[in-house]
């Protein structure tokens, strides 16, 4: 039997009570902790490999996984609220599906934090070099990037650069040393101070805001022209608007790092709903003028300087007569981005730390560290492989991977929203998504829309890696879960 070993709801909530964690966060910081996940990589980078793959029509990929990140969102809140625990969506698996379908969530969810983790950490190593290279003090190329990298020969991303060649890097050191630094951070616990998240947030709004107030004016109408270069995509090819949407979906990744704080979260059942989707909301609007401003301002057709550079924000506010401001906003994200990294190995920490507790890890990651109250095993191990994997691969490719564990993810928290209604129709709901079977079956085709759209050789990895998975989980997870051995629980 494949699906009979289900966690009742309520055993989850008894469980987490007993070994939980502290319950310390509010509406506000979780709003906060909500957008300073949100806003990294995908708007601060990842704007150039949509301009490859899309041209201005990126705009409209802007809109799309907005749209589907939104009704994501709604269904996830009414489950977050409803299971306010550590371990987000492997968590409600549990509970709905059983432990074969939880463990693969599990799994993809590793996709998600992890690899999303080192995608961060190599879009701010794009910026830190380009900051060192601008005062003379650049890095050699083969430090810059990793071997499955393309670099500028030049390293040089200022105006008029446009000689890119297809140099190949060796070790992203700094991407590399980043991670680690995060994760002794986080390892000694001072990293997520609720009032640091607050300060970078506000860094990283006024650094779009000013991008906004300087490109808007620049907008010239050439620069839409053609629309839609690469057209919209055709499944499994990765490109033109549907491309790109599944590749700057990783710019609203992060919201449901929200719902992995719950278990540490004040009154959960509102706050919960309300950072997840305020923090969407507020990211959301500023995304979609940040696009059409870039596009507008310089052009992104395919091929061109936007497409190419690895700090497309700060090219943009050089190329429209502002280098000062674009060194700041280029500043900006040195100084925020690793939050987001924080963020991300944060809430792969705190899957695994609760799979570990269900016996489908081993039992070392759920150990806190005496003094400093964290999970410090896992949070190393997690921070080893980030460093491992931001050093290697291109910042697009870890993005498109991480969005298809992601979406995998989504796509089954929607499900089993739906499930639940149905089964549990009179569980109390602090938050109800409305119009549920409009909203949750559409959910579920924007993820899967966007899922086929991140070309074949993602979805090639994804199904190796979900092979790994269920390879692990029938040689070892299975035989460890507290299900199977009742009385590991304790
Ligand atoms: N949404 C986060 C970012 O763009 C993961 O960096």
């Amino acid at each position: 039997m494949l699906f009979e070993r289900v966690k009742s709801l309520d055993h989850i909530l008894e469980l987490a009570q007993r070994k939980g964690l502290k319950r310390q966060l509010g509406a506000f910081d979780l709003t906060m902790l909500g957008i300073g996940a949100i806003i990294g990589t995908g708007i601060f980078v990842l704007t150039s490999v949509a301009a490859e793959k899309a041209g201005p029509g990126m705009m409209y990929s802007f809109v799309i996984s907005g749209f589907v990140c939104a009704l994501t969102a709604l269904v996830y809140s009414e489950i977050a609220a409803m299971v306010p625990v550590a371990g987000s969506a492997y968590t409600y698996s549990y509970a709905v599906f059983g432990e074969l379908i939880a463990w693969m969530v599990g799994w993809a969810l590793i996709l998600e934090y992890a690899i999303a983790a080192a995608a961060v950490a190599v879009g701010w190593s794009g910026y830190i070099n380009g900051f060192l290279h601008e005062i003379g003090y650049g890095l050699p190329l083969f430090l810059t990037a990793g071997p499955f990298d393309t670099v500028l020969l030049a390293g040089d991303t200022t105006p008029g650069a446009t000689t890119a060649t297809t140099s190949a890097g060796g070790f992203n050191i700094l991407a590399f040393l980043v991670s680690l630094l995060v994760t002794l951070l986080l390892i000694i616990g001072t990293g997520k101070s609720a009032k640091f998240t607050a300060l970078l947030v506000i860094v990283k709004i006024i650094a779009l805001a000013a991008f906004i107030v300087l490109a808007l004016p620049a907008v010239n109408s050439v620069n839409f022209e053609p629309m839609l270069p690469n057209g919209w995509g055709t499944p499994f090819s990765g490109v033109g608007v549907l491309g790109a949407a599944a590749s700057i979906f990783f710019a609203y990744v992060g919201f449901d790092a929200v719902s992995t704080a719950a278990e540490e979260t004040k009154n959960p059942n509102r706050n919960v709903p309300i950072g997840l989707i305020g923090s969407l909301t507020v990211c959301t609007l500023i995304y979609l003028v940040v696009a059409y401003a870039a596009v507008g301002a310089v052009g992104s057709q395919p091929g061109g300087e936007l497409s190419l550079s690895k700090e497309p924000l700060a090219f943009v506010l050089r190329e429209v007569g502002y280098p000062t401001v674009g060194n700041w906003v280029a500043s900006a994200a040195i100084i925020a981005l690793p939050s987001v990294v924080l963020m991300m190995i944060y809430g792969q920490t705190r899957v695994l730390f609760t799979m570990s507790r269900d016996g489908l890890m081993p039992a070392v990651f759920s150990h806190i560290h005496p003094r400093f109250h964290t999970p410090h095993v896992v949070t190393l191990v997690t921070g080893a492989a980030v460093a491992l994997f931001a050093a290697l691969f291109p910042v697009g490719t870890l993005a498109d991977i991480s969005n298809s564990g992601t979406l995998f993810a989504f796509f089954m928290v929607a499900l089993g929203v739906m499930v639940l209604r149905r089964r549990e129709p009179g569980r109390h709901r602090p938050f109800r998504t409305p119009m549920i079977w409009l909203v949750g079956p559409t959910a579920m085709a924007g993820c899967a829309l966007l899922f086929v759209s991140l070309g074949w050789g993602t979805i090639r990895l994804f199904l190796a890696w979900a092979t790994i998975g269920l390879i692990l989980y029938f040689g070892y997870a299975r035989r460890r879960s507290h299900l199977a051995n009742p009385q590991a629980i304790n």
